[in-house]
């Protein structure tokens, strides 16, 4: 009996153990999952009921990877683009390609619709401006109509003037508008999805006094079945006006033999800018045969006020940067005219880069880049200038850290701004740095990644880890606000 007791005893002191060894496993594991969880915040899967708070605390959030919507619903497209925080209205302006159209059958590329600008009080809200830079697209230019200096280079694409003008019948040489498909008209009316019949007269009101000559160059040098990649804008102190830099290329869509830099320039920062020219840059170098190319692009001001044109040349083995004059329109050159070498411009390193994007903390100046792989991503890489801008550029290697630093998290470079708090003013040390992710058989589609961008002044080294959704916690290296036992329980099983 007694033993029978003891036996009990010690079974019910076994099954004790059992039970709380068990739920001490249950306990961890479900911590686990809660810890987890958290850490997953920042990785790549979303979560929803997070997201949807903190969207009700209006908070600054945007989602990396995902089609970004403007004030009215539309995807915002301004891709490869830059932004400036314009102190007149205290708004941010974004400015990138417009890549609304399906691609050309059969191509990695659209038809040019031209520069598209947003604007926003917060990075979060983007108000479409419309298409700050449009290409022109009077077909009468190419298609025989009278030589007459009264021809507009605007032309709503619903009226008879446009639907009737005849296909051209000249040959595919440079600077012809003539695509392999056929037709000198672009494949969708894109001025008039963008543009009502007084934007369209205020845009031609911008060329008026032209000869018939300068506007058919201009044409056939700014149409849909060009290349305008990389645009950036700079306020220009100097002369007030907003003044648009971008890498130009043809002779056809998709093509990049051309190699230029093009210029226009506004009273405003929505636009609509004035097409000036495009043109290679007086880079040289002997025996090159293709002087002064010009690819991917940045701008940058520095705090002198002076600016520069940062860019891919020379087949894209170097990266030069070239000074800019008072006007921001032209290359700095000497009293005969000439851009020197070492005075006006710089090789700032040979490692075959592209998408560069520049910025200046504390004295040193960085550039981001990417590889040279076309759509497709690769590992960024940084330089940095301790001793200006015409210093030496220090190979620093890839800033990324992480899954997926290797594609640089399947993104490319374009910018980096400066991260303003809520009174406007700059904080020391905290960028984002604007990258795109292409897609290349369906560039509309491509989306957008913002990460944020710290920068160690003391050892000039940057800090760049990957961010499904860009906070201001995340920005400033704050932890983010935790969830409560409650929205954790709740999140995790997804209710
Ligand atoms: C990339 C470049 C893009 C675009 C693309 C075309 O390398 O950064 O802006 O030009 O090539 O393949």
């Amino acid at each position: 009996m007694k033993n029978t007791k003891k036996r009990f005893a010690a079974i019910f002191r076994l099954k004790k153990i059992v039970i709380i060894v068990a739920a001490a496993i249950m306990l961890s594991l479900f911590s686990w999952m809660l810890i987890s969880y958290e850490i997953q915040i920042y990785d790549d899967k979303s979560i929803l009921e997070w997201v949807k708070k903190k969207e009700m605390k209006g908070e600054f959030i945007l989602k990396n990877g995902t089609v970004w919507l403007d004030t009215d619903g539309a995807p915002i497209q301004a891709h490869g683009g830059g932004i400036i925080f314009d102190e007149k209205t205290s708004k941010y302006y974004w400015y990138g390609e417009d890549k609304t159209e399906p691609n050309l059958p059969g191509k990695t590329c659209v038809p040019v619709t031209g520069v598209h600008c947003y604007s926003s009080k917060d990075l979060k809200n983007w108000k479409n401006e419309g298409i700050a830079l449009p290409v022109f697209n009077n077909p009468q230019f190419a298609d025989g109509t009278e030589p007459s200096d009264g021809l507009p280079l605007y032309i709503a694409e619903d009226s008879a003037v446009y639907k009737n003008s005849p296909l051209p019948a000249f040959s595919m040489k440079e600077k012809d508008p003539v695509p392999e498909n056929g037709t000198v008209k672009s494949p969708s009316a894109t001025l008039i999805k963008h543009n009502d019949a007084n934007r369209i007269a205020e845009l031609n009101a911008l060329y008026e006094g032209l000869t018939y000559a300068q506007k058919k160059e201009m044409y056939l040098n700014f149409n849909w079945n060009k290349v305008v990649e990389r645009p950036k804008v700079l306020y220009n102190p100097h002369t007030g006006k907003y003044v648009m830099r971008w890498h130009h290329d043809g002779d056809k869509a998709g093509e990049y033999a051309a190699a230029e830099a093009g210029a226009a320039v506004s009273d405003s920062p929505a636009g609509p800018f004035k097409y000036l020219y495009t043109s290679r840059l007086p880079n040289t170098a002997e025996g090159l045969e293709q002087q002064g190319m010009l690819r991917d692009m940045t701008l940058f001001a520095d705090d002198d006020g002076k600016a520069y044109l940062i860019y891919s040349s020379e087949n894209n083995k170097t990266t030069v940067i070239m000074l800019l004059d008072e006007s921001y329109t032209a290359p700095a050159a000497d009293k005969y005219g000439n851009s020197v070498e070492g005075v006006h411009w710089i090789r700032a390193h040979s490692d075959e880069r592209e998408a560069p994007a520049v910025f200046k903390n504390n004295g040193a100046y960085y550039m981001i880049t990417s590889g040279l792989t076309g759509w497709a991503p690769n590992p960024a890489k940084y330089h940095v200038a301790k001793n200006g801008i015409f210093g030496e550029w220090e190979d620093k290697g890839n800033p990324c850290a992480g899954r997926k630093a290797d594609v640089t998290y399947n993104a490319q470079s374009t910018f980096v701004l400066e991260y303003r708090g809520e009174d406007g003013k700059t904080v020391p040390g905290k960028y984002i740095l604007l990258l795109d992710r292409w897609s290349p058989n369906n560039l509309s589609q491509s989306t957008y990644v913002w990460l944020p961008l710290t920068v160690d002044a003391e050892n000039q080294t940057l800090k760049l880890t990957y961010h499904a959704y860009l906070t201001k916690e995340a920005i400033l290296g704050l932890p983010s606000p935790p969830l409560t036992l409650k929205e954790k329980i709740k999140a995790f099983f997804g209710i």
